[in-house]
């Protein structure tokens, strides 16, 4: 059956840096992260005994690295059930890829729903996560809606995601500052691998627990000013692991800091906005409701941001009637 799933990017709160499983891609430490509704994949996967071969589509053009990559998480699927049905795939991001804007985690995370879906496979939300997990990490937590958190677990069973709060919990904006638009120069994938590099990394590991405690906490109690403080320090320790990993990681462009400094110039004259930033240089700035306009105003006035787009906290995937082809 031809299936189509929409599902939503995340941004991570607190980040996932470091596998201690490649293969099964087991991250080193739980993360936190909140769906967004705006950034978004749709899918359309069908298996067909006409098809010779798999054929993917990744927003029109595909590399050959990203293919295979699809084609292996197919094939994850298909050995579920014994089949050897060819797949045909498209899918379309709402907004660019290889940015730094997680659009592995919507991608796998609409790919793993639709190709389950289409094999007429009734996978539960854990199941699909542990799933999504092997094909790209943040979409473990993608396969979840509003804020979530994925458990670092020590076997592939035991790490996957939930939702700890829906998205209604808490009405947050993301103000997502594009400051280029060109692929990010850091691939997270050798990225995972220095992790350990950094004389910092195993401090991060030893507090993470508590970090993930303490914001899950300041979200249950909608506590704008500790959860920016939290997050936006998470993002700068992420980032000092970066720098100080062999060889040193630099993801910041000019207009990232301008975008970083404009945040904190903000605060200091009373209007509350609080930065995180992954592995690209473009800039996720949170605010509440009704400071939108105005924070959005200011960052589109800096003479380093090219374009910003707006997104709320989002739910997870939905099935589609209409398809991609
Ligand atoms: O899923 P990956 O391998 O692209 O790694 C994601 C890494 C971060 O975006 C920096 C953090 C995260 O938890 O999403």
């Amino acid at each position: 059956m031809k299936t189509t799933v929409k599902a939503s990017s995340d941004l991570a709160l607190i980040k996932y840096w470091g596998k201690k499983d490649d293969i099964l891609r087991l991250p080193e430490n739980g993360s936190v992260s909140m769906v967004l509704e705006e950034l978004s994949t749709i899918t359309t996967v069908e298996f067909s005994s006409e098809f010779q071969k798999d054929e993917i589509q990744i927003q029109g053009e595909s590399d050959i690295g990203e293919v295979e990559r699809v084609i292996n998480h197919l094939d994850r699927i298909r050995q579920l059930i014994g089949s050897s049905l060819r797949a045909r795939v498209v899918s379309q991001n709402s907004f660019p890829k290889g940015t730094g804007l997680s659009s592995s985690g919507s991608g796998f995370a609409a790919l793993t729903l639709a190709a389950t879906k289409a094999l007429d496979l009734n996978l539960s939300e854990k199941q699909l996560s542990i799933l999504a997990r092997q094909g790209s990490g943040t979409a473990c937590r993608c396969v979840c809606g509003g804020f979530v958190e994925w458990m670092d677990g020590e076997t592939s069973d035991t790490s996957y995601s939930e939702t700890f709060y829906q998205a209604s919990h808490w009405e947050l904006k993301d103000i997502i500052v594009v400051v280029d638009e060109g692929k990010k120069k850091i691939s997270s994938t050798q990225g995972h691998e220095s992790a350990r590099s950094s004389i910092f990394y195993s401090t991060r590991l030893a507090k993470i627990d508590e970090k993930i405690a303490e914001l899950k906490k300041v979200i249950g109690d909608k506590n704008f000013s500790k959860f920016g403080e939290l997050i936006e320090g998470e993002a700068l320790e992420f980032h000092s692991i970066l720098l100080t990993s062999n060889p040193p990681l630099l993801a910041w462009y000019p207009g990232t800091i301008e975008v970083m400094l404009a945040v904190q110039q903000m605060r200091n004259e009373g209007i509350e906005a609080y930065f995180s930033i992954n592995t690209g240089f473009n800039v996720h700035v949170i605010s509440l409701p009704d400071n939108m306009d105005e924070v959005r105003k200011r960052l589109d006035k800096l003479s380093l941001v090219k374009k910003t787009m707006v997104s709320g906290v989002g739910n997870g995937p939905v099935y589609l009637d209409e398809h991609l082809f």
